[in-house]
């Protein structure tokens, strides 16, 4: 475990801002949140054997749904500030927060995030992955590989002590030099403890700044890539959905992580 009280002297005589003490998890608190993030991708895996052109978004829900009770566990985004499902299922020109629906069905060529985040023993686990749904174009297909490939760039190169916002600096510069755009409004979290915790985790940003990251701090990377320009719009018939303005393609990976002594451990995805 970290000395925090010295390394926060030590990093703010430099100027630097430094997490605030709760952001550092306690030994106990990493078990349990590793815990609650085995237990959802093993939720996504649920997902990852029935997802199929015919199947509807509903379907997607009451997959989710029937496994995370099995586990002994709990869908965090059931009722969370008014969400009316189980999980996030976004389509094509859908950003994120798309909802669940009986009447949505999964066509050929279509690409789909589905978003997880599981409760389970009072700890928080949260990921989400693309699915490619029968024949995908290449065009989308390319979308939905990069975005992945700029997540786990920033997996490798962050390293405890970097800063914040080389995160973002590392995944728009990569999605930028493929020629897509990233949404800039949404971002990732600090995770565990509480759904959406602090600090922001931007997916674009300036090299070398931003708060430094220390060892024990809990957090997701979940860059949402369009493959037009980065505008979004907010469905005011649900006030959850966001879409892309122009009509574009868009992807999204979330990992959940654990700032290590070594770098980021996947504790989701
Ligand atoms: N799982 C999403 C995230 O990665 C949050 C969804 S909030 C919900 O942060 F209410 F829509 F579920
Ligand atoms: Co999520
Ligand atoms: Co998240």
């Amino acid at each position: 475990m970290i000395n925090y009280d010295e390394l926060k002297k030590k990093y703010e005589r430099l100027g630097i801002e430094v997490p605030k003490r709760e952001m550092i998890k306690t030994p106990e608190q990493i078990e349990g949140i590793r815990e609650a993030g085995r237990i959802n991708s093993l939720v996504l895996d649920e997902v990852a054997k029935y997802i199929k052109p015919g199947i509807s978004t509903q379907d997607i829900d009451d997959i989710v749904a029937r496994k995370t009770k099995e586990l002994g566990a709990i869908c965090a985004p059931l009722n969370y500030e008014g969400f009316p499902k189980s999980v996030c299922t976004s389509v094509n020109d859908a950003v994120c927060h798309g909802i669940p629906n009986e009447k949505q069905i999964l066509r050929d060529g279509d690409i789909i995030n589905v978003d997880c985040t599981t409760i389970y023993n009072g700890y928080y686990g949260d990921a989400s992955r693309m699915f490619l749904i029968g024949n995908v174009s290449k065009e989308a297909q390319d979308l939905v590989r990069v975005t992945k490939e700029a997540l786990e760039l920033a997996v490798k190169e962050i390293k405890p002590y970097s800063r914040l916002r080389d995160i973002g600096f590392i995944i728009e510069g990569y999605c930028k030099r493929h020629g897509y755009s990233v949404v800039h409004e949404v971002g990732g979290h600090g995770c565990g403890v509480d759904f959406h915790e602090d600090p922001f985790i931007y997916h674009y940003g300036k090299k070398n700044t931003g708060m430094v990251l220390f060892p024990g701090m809990t957090f997701t990377i979940e860059p949402m890539v369009n493959m037009g320009k980065r505008g979004i719009f907010l469905d005011s018939s649900n006030d959850w959905t966001i879409y892309t303005d122009d009509g574009s393609l868009s992807a999204q990976w979330e990992y959940h992580l654990l700032m290590t002594e070594d770098g980021l451990e996947i504790l989701s995805k």
